[in-house]
């Protein structure tokens, strides 16, 4: 049987422990997952894509079956460039459903081929987005147990080095 790719895309501003929670699924379900940067947001980041790129490796260097790439343009065109058939995303609570839904969907009529696959991560995790995390530092709370200890150093170093 033909081995299956999956993309995970996303612009994680920084990487939280949802992201790696849903990545460390994925890696058991599909034999290869590449999680995909977007590089051309509409909205402002707080890193850099190489600074993103340089925290997603660091935390994902354990799993043997995923990689990390960036990527502009179309989704779809850059999962068919790739040979994927599928692109994973997280659904934490019922309020990401119908952005999602509408995603997948549109998604689906852009490239009929391509699947895209829903994963919940742990229920610890539904309220953890890269949005709060980021509201909750720049505010001076602790963000340790939402996210890994490099993302959590690099916004330390982020914060600290922007004030200097
Ligand atoms: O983590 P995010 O910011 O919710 O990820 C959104 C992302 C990157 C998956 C989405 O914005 C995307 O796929 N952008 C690439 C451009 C594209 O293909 N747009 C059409 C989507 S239907």
């Amino acid at each position: 049987m033909a081995e299956t790719l999956a993309i995970y895309p996303g612009s994680f501003d920084p990487i939280t422990n949802g992201h790696l929670d849903l990545i460390e699924r994925g890696s058991r379900v599909f034999d290869h997952l590449i999680v995909a940067v977007l590089t051309n947001p509409d909205k402002e980041p707080l890193f850099t894509v190489e600074e993103r790129v340089a925290m997603l490796r660091a935390v994902t260097a354990h799993i043997r079956n995923v990689s990390v790439d960036t990527f502009s343009g179309l989704l779809v065109d850059y999962a068919m460039r790739k040979g994927a058939q599928i692109i994973l995303r997280g659904i934490r609570a019922f309020t990401d459903y119908e952005y999602e839904l509408q995603m997948a969907l549109m998604n689906r009529k852009l490239e009929p081929h391509l699947e895209t696959v829903f994963l919940m991560p742990a229920e610890s995790y539904t309220y953890v987005s890269s949005r709060l995390v980021k509201e909750i530092f720049l505010h001076r709370g602790s963000v340790k147990e939402l996210v890994p200890p490099v993302v959590d150093e690099q916004l330390q170093h982020k914060v600290f080095s922007r004030k200097s």
